[in-house]
Order: C-alpha cells, then structure tokens, then sequence
C-alpha cells in the first residue's frame, strides 16, 4: 500500500472522500491533515477527528491541526448552504479520544515528505493553504512529494461560487498561487471533471442496497443532493472530493492535459479564478504578458473532462 496524506475540509464531500480512501484498500494512510474552508478551521478539524473516530481509524492515524484561516485574506465564508450548519450535514458525531498531535497539518506534512521522499501522494480537497504553508517553510518539500492531487479550480466550465471561481481556489488564491508555480508535481481534479460524474437518486439507491456499512455516506448524500436540488442543481450531486481521491490511484476517471495553472489573487471580480495555459500553447510568445511568459513554465496535469473509466460504478 503507497502513503498518502488526506488534507482536508470536512465538508461532506470530504467526508465521503475518506471513507472512499479507506475503501479501496490501496493506501496507508499516514495523516488526515484538516484545514479550514467549508468552515473556518475549529470546525473542520473537530469535524476530522468525529470523522476520523467514527470510521475507526482514530487510534493509528493521527488527525492534525491546520490552517486556520487563508493566508492573506480575512476568515471563511462558510459553504453551510452546502455542507450544513457544522459542516456534515445533520450528523453530530462524538468527538475522537485519541491524543491531538503537536505538529500541525504543514508540519506533518513536512516530516512525511522527508519519511517517503518521491513516494508520498498528497491529496488535498479543500483550500490549498496547508501546502502552501509547508512550501513557505520549505520550498524543497516540492521536489520532495511525489505527487500532489487536488480538487480545485475550473479550468474552462463557469466557476460554483463566483462565475469564474471554484471555491477551493477563491477561498485561497494566494495558497493555490504558491502551490502552482511552486514546481511540485500536480494534478488538478477541477469542476470540468466533478461536474462530469454526477451522483443521482439511482446511485443512491444502489450505494443503500450495497450493505449496513453505507449508512453514514447515504445520510450524507441526501443531505447533499438536497442542497444541490434546493441551488437548482436539479437531482443530481458533483462527487468532487471523492473524484480528487480517485484520480491519486486511476487517472482514466478524468481526460489530462499538461500546462500552467496561474491563479488570479488580486481582483476581486475574478478572485481564484485558475487560468490554464496548455504546454501546446507555450510556444506562443504572450506579448501582452511577460510575467506569464516567465510564470507558465511550472506545469502540471489538470483535468479537462470526465475519463474513460466511469467514477460512479
Ligand atoms: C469544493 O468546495 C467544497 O465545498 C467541496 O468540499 C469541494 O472541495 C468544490 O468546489
Ligand atoms: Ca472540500
């Protein structure tokens, strides 16, 4: 089984993103790392570790604290339109007993990339601050960590929380800017992939019938597809973070491509808005752009579409 660490914002999708995770049975899973987003970070770490405990895996797997808010810019705006009011739908697990660890997120994430240098798998579903901060730190962590997976960022398709934006990468430009022109090897799960396998009341069904251990992720997904339904996503769900988790091991679930990711950090009207620069198009000379010209050469996959292979068998 290969290391990963899971960094995350529980958050359903998130949620459901861990138990997939432990599911497949083909990863060793060395950290949960939270970060704030859908919540600011008290809220998704105490969500990471009832988490954590109702799945068990509280006693090997240590759950680290993270950031607490984006690195340069004023606390979250909470998504509880999405994920409810503490962030995993009506569920109010019991908090995990298992001692809190010193190291924080970026810290642990630091050490495990020295531990498994060129093995480690990163995959990060909420806000990119953890790594950034960790490439704040230590900018070799880049070359250090064998790959990095995240959901974020809408490559083509119209952002979900500005018409630009993902809300990944607007609710952390700045982070998602570092971690992009950083050098470390990176796949980007944007909306073009989650918005191309849906989760409707079929698969539901299906996940329901498949046996009492889904009882948690079903009570999440009908919340979820109840807010969806209720913001006009009509019947069906994005499986955003559990795609990011998928990709790490088969990226057949999405179609490629290799580039340069820039973020916008500084206008508020196209706030983490992620434009992607295709190798292909490098050639051309940016005339209006020098600073691109000389940011784009740092590339990296990101996901243009759906895959061949179906995410939601
Ligand atoms: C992303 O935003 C969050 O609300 C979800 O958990 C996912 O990571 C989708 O834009
Ligand atoms: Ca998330």
């Amino acid at each position: 089984r290969r290391p990963i660490v899971l960094d995350s914002d529980p958050g359903i999708d998130d949620a459901l993103a861990l138990q997939y995770l432990l599911g497949t049975g083909l990863w060793d899973l060395r950290a949960y790392t939270s970060v704030g987003g859908n919540l600011p970070g008290d809220v998704t770490h105490r969500n990471a570790r009832a988490l954590a405990r109702a799945l068990r895996i509280d006693a090997d797997v240590p759950v680290h604290r993270g950031a607490g808010r984006p690195l340069t810019r004023l606390p979250y705006a909470a998504a509880s339109a999405f994920h409810g009011a503490r962030g995993l739908g009506v569920e109010s697990l019991p908090d995990s007993t298992a001692a809190r660890p010193a190291e924080s997120s970026a810290q642990a994430l630091l050490r495990l990339s020295r531990e498994y240098e060129g093995e480690l798998t990163v995959c990060a579903t909420g806000p990119l601050t953890n790594v950034a901060v960790a490439l704040l730190e230590d900018p070799a962590f880049a070359r250090r960590v064998g790959s990095l997976v995240f959901m974020g960022g809408a490559a083509r398709v119209p952002g979900n929380v500005t018409p630009v934006a993902e809300f990944n990468a607007w609710t952390d430009p700045d982070a998602a800017e570092v971690v992009l022109s950083s050098g470390i090897p990176f796949t980007m799960v944007d909306l073009d992939a989650s918005h191309g396998w849906l989760l409707g009341p079929r698969e539901l069904a299906a996940l329901e019938s498949a046996g009492p251990g889904t009882g948690l992720a079903v009570r999440l997904l009908r919340f979820y597809l109840e807010a969806y339904r209720s913001h006009g996503g009509g019947d069906s769900c994005p499986l955003h973070d559990p795609l990011a988790v998928g990709v790490c091991a088969d990226p057949s679930f999405v179609t490629l491509a290799e580039g340069a990711v820039v973020v916008e950090c500084d206008s508020e009207l196209t706030r983490g808005q992620t434009v992607f620069v295709p190798t292909a198009a490098q050639r051309v000379h940016y005339a209006g752009s020098p600073a691109l010209t000389a940011r784009i050469r740092r590339t990296g996959r990101v996901a243009l579409g759906p895959g061949p292979r179906d995410f939601t068998q």
